[in-house]
């Protein structure tokens, strides 16, 4: 190479008119030395590129490095190389005019050839939220929110899902998506509930397998972020940004838990809360974002600020430079700004020049984004990888989808076993301004940041859904406000609920219920004297405790996004519904909060959720069991006295391996005529396998002796069929082969 000959005084000279003018420096000139530098060697360990890059950078280079900017904020599409901006993001709807898949990547493409045109050439990063699927693309597979995704009670789907939507954003050529939020939701009030996994700490905990999802893809790998950094699920009131007050043992016990779970998978950023806690703003607390996250949880990667997180330090609009410095101070990382990027980046090196901000502080910034960088491979690959563009909306994802829908439904009312509905046969009758609308049931974050009602992008409605399924068997009727109804039908599906929301908007101080078009339309149906299934599309539990005696059945969906045929697959008996309540249902709105173990009296408790062989109780479950605040675990109880099902029992035991790790998903059938009351599942490992987490059970171990035993919740197998299951997770080495037996409360069971 001819530029290694050159004198290097040329090449600096290059690199600063190169840099100074903001053009590209062609090849062989201003870059050549740069290509010959460590720090774009992939076989050096990436601290060594770190220490070497870091050591190239200036003020300017390591201020933009710290500063994220919406798209649409931006200028011009040169100011990406102009200020050195190290990261990019959409909020919510920020999309390139044509929103298709290709489109996205060639937006994303132009950004980072800007970034790459630097005299460092350091690559972008590029942030969007991706928080049920890729939810800004039309046409993307839109996962369940959260809400249902707990509901599921299953890690390895989750952590499916969570690998799945990796593919779509790659697909779009972004690197980062906002998400998990590990928001434990402890108030139904909170417009952010159904970004939550659940009430229960343990349970978010369980459903951080998305963070490996997300980072661990393969060459789809995207960064992940855990948010919002700490207590947001815990306002006084459920208010969106609001404080929460709670004694430090709380916080950690409730709000930080699945933040030390995330750090433990080894998750890439963290972003900030915009909540206060004990009154002051979480953007400015050095205590809990330097001390405890960096400090005592050892998070290694890269601290984020909320959408203009900063500018609320001091309760006035916009942002100072003295926000900048107390929210640098305390340990944010990179600053969403998102709007006034030149201000920013002025304010900042103007508060480092003046010593306000420590060098060792924006160093130890620029040292964490770019060790992320690194690793993510974004200086070896920075462009989109197109391989993955097609991937977008893919039958294989809306499978995955379809799945995580059918898992995350929670059956709490069948009067008379009315569901499930048979396939052929007679007329059904479907309402609701839920059954046909795409848009409701994806809710908020879809498309737009708060949602829209209607055909907002592309998938199955649960009324198509159900069409598909029954095909010819039966004839489906549609109207959505139930006119039209009479006795002659065998069945009535409403869909109803909540329309979309999100964050502040999605608030509700007042009355939690249905609204008068949803009532109208149950009346409606009800005066028909046709039995009534109540399909409830909500982001959270709802105040429906004065009509539920009016319904036969009443299933929680959630919102389920775009794959509405496996609500469809539960209602007929393609699936068995398995969902279990991820919160406590209250009996009215005024028992906000409420939550597991806190005495109230439930409507459904926490964990609550019927099969399809039980006989439902009469009534719904009375108050729950009193158990300890915050964190209940679910306790056995399965009694010494439970028998062993006569005539005999069937376990599936399957295993997802990777190198030395795996979780494992058990299902037991009872076969016998009489219903199981409280179970215990035990075998004999031949191999050296170690249980190391598990969910829907208590699993111990002794030596390679295993006990699982029910969960407070799923402690009855019906008769003839009826089936609970539970999973854990472990490690091993050599061979993990299924064990060869197993007895329930005593009695041999088949294998299968
Ligand atoms: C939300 C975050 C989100 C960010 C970017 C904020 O308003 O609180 O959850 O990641 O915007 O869209
Ligand atoms: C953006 C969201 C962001 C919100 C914050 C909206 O304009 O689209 O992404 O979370 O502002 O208030």
């Amino acid at each position: 190479m001819t530029s290694r000959l050159r004198p290097p005084w040329i090449i600096a000279l290059v690199t600063l008119l190169a840099a100074a003018l903001g053009v590209v420096p062609a090849a062989g000139r201003g870059v050549a030395r740069a290509a010959d530098a460590p720090y774009k060697d992939p076989s050096l360990p990436v601290a060594t590129r770190v220490d070497d890059l870091l050591s190239r950078m200036s003020l300017d280079d390591k201020a933009g490095q710290m500063t994220q900017a919406d798209r649409g904020a931006l200028t011009t599409v040169s100011d990406v190389a102009a200020y050195r901006l190290g990261s990019i993001l959409s909020g919510g709807g920020s999309a390139p005019s044509s929103n298709t898949p290709s489109s996205w990547a060639d937006m994303y493409d132009n950004f980072q050839r800007q970034a790459l045109s630097t005299p460092l050439a350091i690559p972008m990063i590029y942030g969007i939220d991706a928080v049920h699927g890729h939810n800004n693309v039309v046409g993307a597979t839109i996962f369940p929110h959260n809400i249902g995704l707990g509901a599921t009670r299953d890690p390895d789907l989750v952590e499916r899902v969570g690998r799945a939507t990796a593919e779509e954003v790659s697909g779009t050529g972004i690197d980062w998506t906002f998400a998990p939020c590990l928001c434990v939701a402890r108030n139904d009030r909170w417009g952010r509930t159904y970004e939550s996994f659940s009430e229960d700490p343990q349970l978010v905990t369980q459903m951080t397998t998305i963070v490996d999802g997300f980072q661990k893809a393969g060459n789809a790998s995207i960064l992940a972020t855990a948010k919002h950094y700490v207590g947001d699920g815990g306002t006084t009131g459920g208010r969106d940004q609001g404080n929460t007050e709670l004694s430090e043992a709380d916080l950690r016990a409730i709000h930080l838990a699945p933040f030390k779970a995330a750090v433990q998978r080894g998750v890439g950023s963290v972003m900030v809360s915009y909540s206060s806690w004990n009154g002051a703003r979480m953007h400015g607390n050095k205590y809990l974002i330097t001390d405890v996250l960096k400090g005592e949880l050892g998070f290694k990667g890269f601290v984020v600020t909320d959408w203009a997180g900063i500018d609320q330090l001091d309760g006035q609009t916009g942002f100072t430079a003295n926000e900048i410095t107390t929210a640098i101070n305390a340990g944010v990382d990179m600053v969403m700004v998102p709007n006034d990027y030149k201000k920013f980046i002025s304010l900042l090196k103007q508060e480092v020049q003046a010593g306000r901000i420590p060098t060792s502080r924006i160093d130890d910034a620029n040292r964490r984004i770019l060790t992320k960088k690194f690793e993510l491979g974004l200086f070896e690959k920075p462009l989109t990888d197109r391989s993955y563009t097609s991937t977008v909306g893919s039958a294989a994802h809306r499978a995955v989808a379809r799945e995580a829908v059918r898992k995350s439904l929670v059956l709490l009312k069948n009067a008379g076993n009315v569901l499930p509905l048979a396939k052929t046969g007679g007329k059904i009758f479907v309402a609701g301004k839920s059954a046909d609308d795409i848009g409701n049931q994806s809710g908020g974050w879809t498309i737009s940041w708060q949602g829209s009602s209607g055909n907002i992008t592309t998938g199955t409605t649960i009324l198509q859904g159900i069409r598909d399924l029954v095909g010819s068997g039966a004839q489906v009727t549609y109207n959505r406000d139930g006119s039209g109804i009479d006795s002659s039908y065998r069945a009535a599906v409403a869909v109803v609920g909540e329309t979309p929301y999100a964050e502040g908007q999605g608030d509700r101080t007042g009355s939690m219920g249905l609204d008068s078009t949803d009532l109208a339309t149950l009346q409606r149906l009800k005066a028909s004297g046709v039995p009534l299934v109540v399909v409830l599309v909500s982001g959270r539990p709802l105040d429906i405790a004065g009509q539920l005696d009016q319904w036969n059945a009443l299933v929680a969906a959630w919102l389920p996004g775009t794959e509405g045929r496996g609500v469809a697959d539960m209602l007929f008996g393609d699936s068995a519904p398995s969902g279990r309540l991820p919160m406590t249902w209250p009996r009215s709105a005024d028992q906000e909060p409420i939550n597991d173990g806190d005495g109230k009296d439930a409507l459904f408790k926490y964990g609550y959720g019927l099969d399809y062989t039980v006989p439902p109780p009469q009534s719904p479950p009375a108050s729950p069991s009193p158990s300890p605040s915050p964190s209940p675990s679910p306790s056995p109880s399965s009694s010494p006295s439970a028998s062993p099902p006569a005539g005999g029992c069937l376990v599936t035991y399957r295993t997802n391996d990777w190198g030395g790790g795996y979780t494992a998903d058990i299902t037991i059938t009872n076969r016998s005529s009489s219903a199981v009351n409280g179970w215990r599942l035990q075998w004999t490992y031949a191999g050296n396998q170690k249980i190391t987490g598990y969910w829907n059970a208590v699993v111990t171990q002794s030596g390679q002796q295993v006990t699982a035993s029910n969960a407070s919740y799923n402690g009855t197998i019906g008769a003839n069929g009826g089936t609970a299951s539970f999973g854990f997770q472990g490690t091993y080495s050599g061979a993990n082969a299924t064990p060869a037996a197993f007895t329930l409360n005593g009695a041999a069971c088949a294998v299968g």
